[in-house]
């Protein structure tokens, strides 16, 4: 395991022998965060990479009694077009994968809305309720095969806002093993900016699995650039890349 000292340059790495390693060191930093913090503000992501940290902060509600009563969500991403009830909507899968499972209260839970009329209006508001919140304390992120955080495909640019994007084709095959075809999977969504997330006073980024290494290693060696969305996380200085032995294998440190 390394650690950074945040005076230095080198980046905070995290490797954990196995994914189930890796979730649960994120859902510890999770949980530490809400019990310094009870009214802390969390970032929250989806896909398939968060589904073992959300399982262990249920099993922490549960069997530890990890209290979420006083805690505020928002979410990175939704698509555009599908609701609530859509089974594949990221709202949806926050409710299955944790939300219906603790005891937060419902209002404080905030994902974009896919459905809204004003999606640019809608993005504005989001922003801004981001900021009545007194901003995100710790924000979970994975990573995309193409570098892409949240729905920041490559292009993003470093500040950009929450928006209205168009999905990367290799986003939009990846994201088909959720739906019946690839056909069915919407072409746009709303998502932070890349400048929304590096607002936030703590981040996470949890990558597992070989077929990451190359996005990751990209991530952290090359220079920061909009053609890697992720490698942009270099500016923001308390970030945690937390990864099993496969995401971190092509890593030189
Ligand atoms: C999705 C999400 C991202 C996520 C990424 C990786 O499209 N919008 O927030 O990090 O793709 O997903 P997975 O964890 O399934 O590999």
């Amino acid at each position: 395991m390394m650690s950074r000292d945040l005076r230095s340059d080198q980046p905070d790495v995290i490797v954990r022998s196995d994914a189930t390693a890796a979730a649960k060191f994120v859902a510890d930093r999770f949980a530490e965060t809400i019990r310094s913090l009870p009214q802390c503000v969390l970032g929250l992501a989806t896909g398939g990479t968060p589904i073992e940290t959300y399982r262990e902060l249920i099993r922490m509600h549960q069997e530890e009694g990890l209290d979420f009563s006083a805690v505020t969500t928002f979410n990175l991403d939704e698509y555009v077009g599908l609701g609530p009830d859509h089974p594949q909507s990221y709202r949806h899968f926050m409710r299955q994968h944790l939300l219906d499972h603790i005891n937060i209260d419902p209002s404080r839970t905030h994902l974009p809305d896919g459905l809204a009329t004003d999606l640019q209006g809608h993005a504005a508001e989001y922003e801004q309720q981001i900021v009545e919140a007194g901003g995100i304390d710790l924000q979970l992120l994975g990573i995309g095969h193409n570098g892409h955080i949240a729905f920041n495909e490559p292009g993003a640019a470093g500040d950009s806002r929450t928006r209205v994007v168009q999905l990367a084709e290799q986003t939009i095959e990846k994201n088909a093993r959720f739906f019946a075809s690839a056909d069915e999977v919407p072409r746009t969504a709303l998502t932070m900016g890349i400048g929304t997330i590096l607002e936030a006073k703590r981040i996470v980024m949890l990558a597992t699995g070989a077929g990451k290494a190359e996005a990751v290693r990209r991530a952290l060696e090359d220079p920061a650039d909009a053609d890697h969305p992720a490698s942009f996380l270099q500016t923001h200085a308390n970030v945690t890349y937390v990864l099993d032995q496969g995401a971190a294998s092509r890593l030189r440190l």
